[in-house]
């Protein structure tokens, strides 16, 4: 008994021991606590991460014991957790090279070294040029019609049954994408295997990262390689003019891909296969699961709020009733739609589907009077920003009209802000208006139980996926 307590004592000793040792000395000036030995506060961290309220408990515990700016030790990183316009302003726009995006090392595997999100300075912008052009307003035209038709077709299998809202958004917005980049038809073998690979992949980047066979990891990585395979016939296939189509790929293959080694694909504005498939896996990352939870949380606010659903339903039967009988919806009514932006932005602010942005100080800088060290965690907390009640007064309610004027710099952050601001917003917001288009002029819809919790997922979701009845208007 003696023996084992003493074996204990050094353990924690030594635990003690190399914690101080290892932990950054002027973090000491950071208010907030590194909590236990070796695991810190992980594991209140990741209580927290699965209570009902989410991730956001755990910040919101220490911003009222610590204040705005506090540090943490959660899952191996020293963190400081930090919120406000002007922490935004720094992190988000500070000049190039201070700041970098700060993955887990599950995301950096799964990724790929050639991905965007994990360029810096000139290689990103570069890049993000490239990437960003066919998502442009213009670049997104030739897609209308096939997000248009799978609206409507999606919607009327709704029709007097129960489904789950966020797995039905899940599979329309993947559908969507899968033919935007590389032309899959919804009902195809291919879109199926697409899915399944990209749900697998999806579920590892909140994985431990153990790459042996069993865990999620391991798996997540093995379709990866699965999905890459498929790219990569794809892509051979349209090289080799065996098959041609005006889709993402195509574009990107034309006028910006090489065939070439990996070593060279930094010296000029041409992309080369492995960039091609890290990119277009970090857009499917990147785009699926915040536009399947924003369309989600969109549908069950307006169903919690009537008179907002009704302004909104006006909006669209005005729109409706202008058209000639018998004509679809057409890509100059998508795009003056005023109130329904104003409906997007205020989902985005009260759902906040992005807690927080990561990233890595690349150099030494102050936040908030606080020093900040080159190598060092960081975390914006969007959650506050987006609640501030000086900004928004009465922050839970739900109210498109706060959008009515702009809002100031930096307390908006839906999409993010700066070098890195959502190359996807024109698209999310192309796909969100049409499905509510159709949604809201014929349908309506009540849940089956009354549940606000989150799903522990980066992306916050709800997390009962929102179970309602459909029914003709
Ligand atoms: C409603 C849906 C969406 C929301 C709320 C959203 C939100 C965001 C936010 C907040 C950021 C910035 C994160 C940061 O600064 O750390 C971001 C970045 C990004 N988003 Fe979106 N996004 C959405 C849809 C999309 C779509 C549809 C795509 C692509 C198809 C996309 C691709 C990206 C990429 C690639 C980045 C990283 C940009 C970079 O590092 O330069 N997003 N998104």
């Amino acid at each position: 008994m003696m023996m084992f307590l003493v074996i204990i004592l050094i353990l924690v000793l030594s635990a003690l021991l190399f914690q101080a040792w290892v932990s950054p000395k002027a973090m000491d000036a950071i208010p907030g606590s590194l909590g236990w030995p070796l695991f810190g506060e992980t594991f209140s961290f990741i209580s927290d991460f699965s209570s009902p309220a989410g991730i956001y408990s755990f910040i919101n515990k220490r911003q009222q014991r610590y204040g705005k700016v506090f540090k943490s030790y959660a899952l191996g990183r020293f963190t400081v957790f930090v919120t406000g316009k002007e922490a935004a302003k720094i992190l988000l726009t500070g000049k190039d090279g201070m700041v970098s995006l700060n993955l887990f090392y599950t995301g950096k595997q799964v990724l790929g070294p050639t991905s965007l999100l994990q360029q810096t300075g000139e290689a990103h912008k570069r890049l993000r040029r490239l990437i960003a052009e066919p998502l442009s307003v213009d670049g997104l035209k030739k897609y209308f019609q096939f997000i248009n038709t799978l609206a409507i077709d999606t919607l009327n299998q709704w029709q007097e049954r129960t489904i789950l809202v966020l797995e039905e958004a899940s599979t329309f917005t993947l559908k969507v994408i899968g033919n935007m980049i590389m032309s899959l038809e919804p009902t195809s073998d291919e879109q199926e295997k697409f899915r399944s690979n990209f749900k697998v992949i999806s579920s590892s980047f909140s994985s431990l990262p153990l790459k042996i066979p069993g865990t999620a990891f391991y798996r997540g990585i093995k379709a990866r390689d699965r999905m890459y395979a498929m790219l990569d016939t794809i892509i051979s296939d349209r090289r080799n003019g065996k098959s041609f189509q005006k889709d993402f790929l195509e574009s990107l293959i034309k006028k910006h891909s090489k065939e070439g080694s990996e070593a060279d694909h930094y010296d000029d504005d041409k992309l080369t296969d492995k960039q091609l498939k890290d990119n277009i896996l970090t857009l499917l990352v990147a785009g699926h699961d915040t536009t399947t939870a924003a369309l989600t949380w969109l549908i069950k606010f307006l169903e919690e709020n009537p008179t907002v659903l009704e302004r909104l339903r006006e909006e669209h039967i005005e729109i409706q009733s202008n058209r000639e009988s018998g004509s679809s919806l057409t890509w100059q009514e998508v795009n003056n739609m005023p109130y329904t932006n104003k409906v997007i932005n205020e989902t985005l602010r009260k759902a906040t589907i992005l807690p927080w942005f990561s990233r890595k100080a690349a150099q030494d800088f102050e936040i908030d009077g606080y020093k900040i060290k080159k190598g060092w965690s960081l975390n914006l907390d969007v959650v506050s920003i987006h609640h501030d009640p000086v900004v928004f007064p009465n922050p839970q309610k739900f109210d498109p009209s706060r959008f009515d004027e702009p809002i100031r710099p930096f307390s908006f952050l839906g999409f993010g802000s700066g070098q890195r601001m959502c190359p996807g917003i024109n698209l999310a917001k192309l796909e969100i208006s049409i499905f509510i288009h159709h949604l809201v002029c014929k349908y309506k819809w009540r849940p089956l139980e009354k549940d606000d919790s989150v799903q522990p997922t980066l992306v916050r979701m709800p997390k009962n996926k929102y179970p309602v009845i459909v029914e003709l208007l």
